[in-house]
């Protein structure tokens, strides 16, 4: 019998929600998962049956995201933040420099770790205007010998998002798509590596997408830990030491889900849907909103705003915890209120809070 439960409106900026019917079918499978008498935790990772959910969880996202076959899927742990790291021990050689596009406090985590492997600078940085913006692509300088140019497509805190992306020659591009991988098509080969924690736009926290153009593997450095070259995944499938299975098993599901909803032209529209029925209220506000992130460069993933005062802006956000919104607290680092409109949010969530935001403004202005 399935339970009648109220799901909250969830706007967690990550862990975040998942989409309703994947929990449902976790739930369904947890048991007895396929017919084996155990859950799909229970399973071992060398035996077929995870070896179906592992091999088909890589396939769709092959074909979700359009991968051409010069790229590889690696499913690792550790985090977008060990992607920080590995980044430049494999990709940085000796001799040669790193250039960072700096966009907000994670691309400063990436480009604080990638300075303790070798040379890196900035390519271009708007944190001069408080992270409000994505700069130019005109504007972004690097040479053309460097190792590699590092950018992070959506901004998590800030709330601005990249919409166009650089087309950086013989240089590799390498972006961390953590908060806005399949929110949108994108053009994969324009990429020499893209990663992304799950626990946003793909699954739950555990496992780390690496999608990783194949010849970066051959040159990259040998003197690192085993666990921390990617050729070592590469090469055994990523199943070289045990995998998050349950993380993947979930990241499958979830892929499963949207491609069953029309793939990403359709999810596109649907956070274009989403983000506007907030985006418009700010911008229709008088001021009594104030969004912080530049209109060209705002984020259809991460919400950011501020009211007039801070007294006012707890007021709001005091209510809106108490009418079910969850997780519109701005980040600890900058205070402010966000949303997080991830895929598996419903539009009817974002409608419910576009109204909540427009009473709120009638009965404080
Ligand atoms: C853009 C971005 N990069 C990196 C991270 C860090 O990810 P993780 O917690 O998986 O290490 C986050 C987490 O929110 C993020 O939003």
């Amino acid at each position: 019998m399935k339970l009648q439960v109220q799901r909250a409106y969830n706007f967690n900026a990550g862990p975040s929600a998942l989409p309703l019917s994947v929990l449902e079918k976790a739930q369904e499978e947890l048991i007895d998962f396929r017919g084996t008498g155990m859950s799909v935790m229970e399973l071992s990772h060398r035996s077929r049956p995870y070896e179906e959910v592992h091999n088909q969880a890589i396939s769709s996202l092959r074909e979700l995201l359009n991968i051409p076959d010069t790229h590889e899927v690696l499913f690792l742990q550790g985090g977008a933040s060990l992607q920080f790291s590995m980044i430049p021990m494999n990709f940085l050689q000796a001799g040669k420099k790193a250039s960072y596009v700096m966009t907000g406090s994670w691309s400063e985590k990436a480009f604080s770790e990638a300075k303790l492997f070798g040379e890196v600078y900035h390519a271009a940085s708007t944190k001069e205007g408080n992270y409000r913006s994505i700069p130019k692509l005109d504007e972004l300088k690097y040479d053309k010998e460097d190792a590699y140019i590092h950018i992070t497509s959506n901004n998590t805190i800030y709330g601005t998002q990249w919409k166009d992306f650089p087309d950086t020659g013989d240089v590799p591009l390498i972006a961390d798509m953590s908060s806005d991988i399949l929110s949108k098509p994108i053009d994969v080969s324009k990429f020499a590596l893209i990663y992304a924690g799950a626990q946003k736009n793909l699954g739950p926290s555990g496992v780390t997408v690496v999608i990783i153009r194949k010849d970066l593997l051959e040159t990259a450095n040998t003197n690192i830990p085993t666990m921390l070259k990617y050729s070592t995944h590469s090469k055994n499938n990523s199943l070289y030491n045990t995998p998050p299975t349950f993380g993947i098993y979930m990241l499958g599901e979830v892929l499963n889900w949207a491609r069953d909803l029309g793939g990403l032209e359709t999810i596109a529209k649907r956070n274009e849907e989403k983000a506007n029925y907030i985006y418009s209220v700010i911008d229709n506000s008088n001021g009594f909103y104030i969004g912080h992130a530049n209109q060209d460069s705002r984020s259809l993933m991460n919400l950011t705003f501020n009211l007039k005062t801070p007294e006012l802006e707890k007021k709001f956000l005091d209510l809106a915890k108490q009418e079910g919104f969850v997780g519109v607290n701005g980040h600890r680092s900058i205070g402010g209120c966000r949303v997080s409109a991830y895929n598996a949010v419903p539009v009817e969530a974002c409608q419910a809070f576009s109204e909540f935001m427009i009473q709120f403004q009638k009965e404080n202005n």
